[in-house]
């Protein structure tokens, strides 16, 4: 694999104001000293993984993936040079903004930016939760996961999948093509849904408590209009959360408890159930729209038939290894 992680993300906006409010009081996130009208925000030992400009028009601005080395950097930029790509080698200036060592950026074919870099600058003193939060769940799964709008997935797929090395986790088909990629052990670092948009649908993090998640859920819910869809539990990555309106037009998905895969032996496959075993009702679409009715029918069908996440729960090793072996 080239890309190891969701490193970073980049939000183009002006409500620096709204965002450090979101970013700290909601997510527990840490502000740290951007300069001018930047904005960035910490989630564990390295320097940001969240930024916000501080001008343009509001949305996705950049992606940040992670590669280990510098020699891996070189050869993606060659792979996609020689697949037509226009790769830019972004100057000292910029890594040092990004905190990292090295970085290149590219367009992706529907004109969303994307950086990949090596190198991250790590803190020197410990992260401070914005809130009282026990922590993001980070290190060698990232920072959580992106998802992207597309106007035509059979455009992105193969950019996505065949050049960048996104490995599909799974996907379906209808009613519209909805496909999970992974790059490390999290289910899904990045995913695309074919809305027939652009931008970026939403970006999970993820906590190490449920009880970050439960009492981000009550603060939450002390805003109008802040909660998008209540608390639930997705189908495929097993994540129990809520998404918020950030402020700038998309959601962010707070969440806990999903399945660690492993890449080495996951075979991608088509789903049918979901995307939710339970919650997750769409606040943010009128109540009678046919999509949330239909969102709803599918999940209380799986409340019929029972299903449900295997949790790993029962700290023991023994019963752990009978029921990897089945
Ligand atoms: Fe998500």
């Amino acid at each position: 694999m080239t890309l190891s992680a969701l490193g970073y993300i980049g939000v183009r906006s002006t409500k620096t104001s709204d965002w450090t409010h979101f970013a700290t009081d909601l997510l527990g996130m840490q502000q740290v000293d951007a300069g001018g009208p930047v904005r960035a925000f910490r989630m564990d030992d390295r320097k940001q993984r969240l930024i916000v400009t501080g001008e343009g028009s509001e949305g996705l601005d950049f992606m940040g993936w992670e590669v280990a080395s510098a020699g891996e950097l070189d050869r993606l930029a060659g792979r996609l040079e020689n697949a037509g790509v226009r790769v830019k080698s972004e100057a000292t200036a910029l890594a040092d903004e990004r905190h990292v060592a090295r970085l290149i950026s590219f367009p992706d074919p529907e004109g969303n930016r994307i950086e990949v870099f090596c190198g991250p600058d790590i803190a020197a003193d410990p992260f401070r939760p914005g809130r009282q939060i026990s922590g993001f769940k980070t290190g060698a799964l990232g920072m959580g996961h992106a998802v992207l709008h597309a106007r035509n997935v059979d455009v992105l797929l193969p950019f996505y999948r065949d050049l960048l090395g996104f490995h599909v986790t799974d996907y379906g088909l209808k009613p519209y093509k909805l496909y999970f990629f992974h790059l490390n052990g999290r289910h899904h670092s990045f995913a695309m849904v074919g809305s027939g948009r652009q931008g970026l649908h939403h970006f999970m993090v993820e906590l190490l408590s449920l009880d970050d998640v439960g009492q981000g859920y009550d603060l939450a819910q002390e805003e109008d209009g802040r909660v998008a869809y209540t608390l639930g539990r997705h189908s495929n990555d097993h994540m129990m959360s809520y998404y918020m309106n950030s402020p700038s037009g998309f959601f962010v998905e707070y969440g806990w408890g999903a399945r660690v895969i492993n890449p080495a032996t996951w075979q991608p496959h088509e789903t049918f159930d979901g995307p939710s075993y339970w919650g997750h009702e769409r606040l943010y679409m009128p109540e009678d729209s046919p999509d949330r009715e239909r969102l709803k029918a599918m999940r209380l069908d799986a409340a019929r038939r029972g299903l449900r996440a295997n949790d790993p729960a029962s700290n023991c090793a023994w019963l752990e290894s009978v029921i990897g072996r089945e």
